[in-house]
Formats: C-alpha cells, sequence, structure tokens
C-alpha cells in the first residue's frame, strides 16, 4: 500500500472510531422500483460498493438523490435478508420526490442504518401485537417478518392495520398472503371505502378490543394522533406502558445527535429513538409543537 493510501486508511479507522462513519454517505443503486399506491413505491437497492448494510427492524437510514438532498427512511425490508435493502417512500415534497422518481440503475446515497430497534426479541415466549397505521406499516414490516422467521419463538402474533382507503393499502399482495397463515391474525381497516368495499370501515383502535394485555408487546407506528389514541386504547385494556413502542418521526438532518434537529426536549429522534417505549415519550406527545 501507498504511503497515501496508507494515511487515507488509518484517517478512515480514525473516522469510525469516533463513530463520525455515519456521516459518509455510501452510493447504492437501484435494482427494483414497485408502485406501492398512487404516491408510494418501495424501492430495492444494491451498494455500489462494499457489504451489505446489517440492520435492526426499526432502524432508519438517511437516504439521498446527489445534487437533491437527503431524508430520514425506515428500512422497510428483511433484516433476516439485509442483501437487499428496501424503503418504502411516500412522495409528499422535494426530496421524498426525487427518491420515488428513481428507476432501476439510478443511484442513491445511504447512510446509516441509525437508530434504535423495535426489540423484537423481547417478546420471546408472549404475544406480540403490531399496530401500524398507513404508511406506518412500512418501519413494521422488518419486525414483522423478523417474528415470522422465528415463528416458534412467539405465542400470538397479530397485525391491525389501517389505511384511509382501500387504494392507500400498502404491501397488498404479502398482506393477502399474511392472512392466509394460520400462525398469525390479520385484521385491516380502512377510514372510507366505497360500496364496493367488503372489508371493515373504522379506525384502527376499533380493532384492539380482543388484545389479551398479558405478556403483550405492542408496537405502534401510524401518525402522532394514531399512536396517541392506539396507546391510551392499550393502556385501558391493561397493556403496561414499559410494553408498548412507538415510533416517533421528526425532522432531520445529520442522523447521528450533532445537529439537534430532530430533538424532543431531552431526547435526540435520531440516536435515542425512533423507537421509544411508550411511557418515555407519552408526556411529550402531549405537548404541541414539541
Ligand atoms: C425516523 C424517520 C423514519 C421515516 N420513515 C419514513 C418512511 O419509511 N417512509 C416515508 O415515506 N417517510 C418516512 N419518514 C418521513 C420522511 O422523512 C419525510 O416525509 C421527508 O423528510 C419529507 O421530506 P421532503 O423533502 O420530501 O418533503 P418536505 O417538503 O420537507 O415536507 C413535506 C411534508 O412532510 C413533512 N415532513 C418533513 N420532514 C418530515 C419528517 N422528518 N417527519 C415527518 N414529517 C416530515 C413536512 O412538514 C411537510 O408537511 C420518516 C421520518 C423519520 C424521522
Ligand atoms: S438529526 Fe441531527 S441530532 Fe438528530
Amino acid at each position: 500500500m501507498s504511503e497515501s493510501a496508507q494515511e487515507a486508511s488509518a484517517d478512515l479507522d480514525a473516522l469510525v472510531a469516533t463513530g463520525l462513519a455515519g456521516l459518509v454517505p455510501r452510493p447504492f443503486r437501484v435494482d427494483r422500483s414497485r408502485r406501492e399506491t398512487a404516491d408510494t413505491v418501495t424501492l430495492t437497492l444494491a451498494p455500489v460498493t462494499g457489504g451489505s448494510l446489517e440492520f435492526a427492524a426499526g432502524q432508519f437510514t438517511m437516504l439521498g438523490v446527489p445534487g437533491v438532498g437527503e431524508v430520514p427512511i425506515s428500512i422497510s425490508g428483511d433484516p433476516t435478508w439485509p442483501d437487499a435493502l428496501q424503503h418504502t417512500v411516500r412522495d409528499v415534497g422535494g426530496v421524498s420526490h426525487a427518491i420515488a422518481s428513481a428507476r432501476a440503475g439510478d443511484v442513491l446515497t445511504v447512510r446509516g442504518p441509525f437508530g434504535t430497534g423495535w426489540g423484537v426479541g423481547d417478546g420471546e415466549g408472549g404475544d406480540v401485537l403490531i399496530v401500524a397505521g398507513g404508511i406506518g406499516l412500512a418501519p413494521l414490516r422488518p419486525a414483522l417478518l423478523e417474528l415470522l422467521a422465528h415463528r416458534h419463538r412467539y405465542r400470538t402474533v397479530t397485525l391491525l392495520y389501517g389505511a384511509r382507503t382501500p387504494q392507500d393499502i400498502l404491501f397488498a399482495e404479502e398482506l393477502a398472503g399474511w392472512r392466509g397463515r394460520f400462525d398469525l391474525e390479520v385484521e385491516l381497516s380502512v377510514d372510507y371505502a366505497p360500496p364496493s368495499w367488503r372489508g371493515r370501515v373504522g379506525l384502527v383502535t376499533a380493532l384492539i378490543a380482543s388484545v389479551a394485555p398479558e405478556q403483550t408487546l405492542a408496537l405502534v407506528c401510524g401518525p402522532e394522533v394514531m399512536m396517541r389514541f392506539v396507546t391510551t386504547e392499550l393502556l385501558h385494556r391493561g397493556v403496561p406502558a414499559g410494553q408498548i413502542r412507538l415510533s416517533m418521526e421528526r425532522a432531520m438532518s445529520c442522523g447521528v445527535g450533532l445537529c439537534g434537529h430532530c430533538q424532543l426536549r431531552e431526547l435526540f429522534v435520531c440516536l435515542d429513538g425512533p423507537v421509544f417505549r411508550a411511557d418515555r415519550v407519552l408526556g411529550l406527545m402531549a405537548v404541541e409543537e414539541l
């Protein structure tokens, strides 16, 4: 190795040692873009150089388009098969539009993975409940896939999913497969539906009535107001706040605890979250505009 290459390698080692390696983006090529709904796509990415990205269910990356910007997006793929890095992105603004418009062959940048995971293993031996609202099913999909990969370690596994309309349902084909399994309970509800819809209509909270509180680990992700109602309902059913986990969203820039953009009073969502125990964030969620 030349002297300058040795120096560069030493610099990189030093960077990794300080934990700042998370600031360096890696190029990933889009292998596939699958349309989920009118405004949402799932991208499957592969590293241009280096190994695949190992991650825990619930973690996110800073996903970027060169020259446009980067935003925090949860990993929606299978943690037991990290070779295919998947993100499910809703087109809501400048950067997410550029990401959602990416086609096979395009190169995006990835930093991470960052943050805390769902801690699915904590539910071993007991019942695990997943409650998802809208795009919130994307960060929960890795948790469900992990549960299914080790299904024998858990008692009951239940997915309650609420979408705005039938057209907004994510992972529709996969959901149909999950509904056909004997070892998984799946309930689906939409807020609004045309007369042709044969399924349930109503809020996802209405599905919680049958939850058995003992030994239940509850993983919840969706709009903040939905997570507040779901948590209240679960507490009412007797599920302890320490066994309820919520994934929080805040504006982010660095992803590694340096910029302060994601601060939620004393918490940094990028480092301490995005997954929190309900008893840690419930009080903060009640404060408007925090
Ligand atoms: C940890 C984490 C995980 C996320 N996972 C996903 C995911 O899996 N899929 C997905 O589609 N989106 C996810 N988001 C939200 C995503 O980061 C925002 O939609 C994105 O930053 C919007 O940026 P933009 O430039 O496209 O739009 P902007 O023009 O910046 O904003 C468009 C709208 O989105 C709102 N917004 C902007 N940033 C955020 C944010 N960070 N959180 C919530 N609302 C925001 C704005 O208030 C505005 O209403 C996640 C956010 C966080 C913090
Ligand atoms: S995103 Fe910069 S501190 Fe969390």
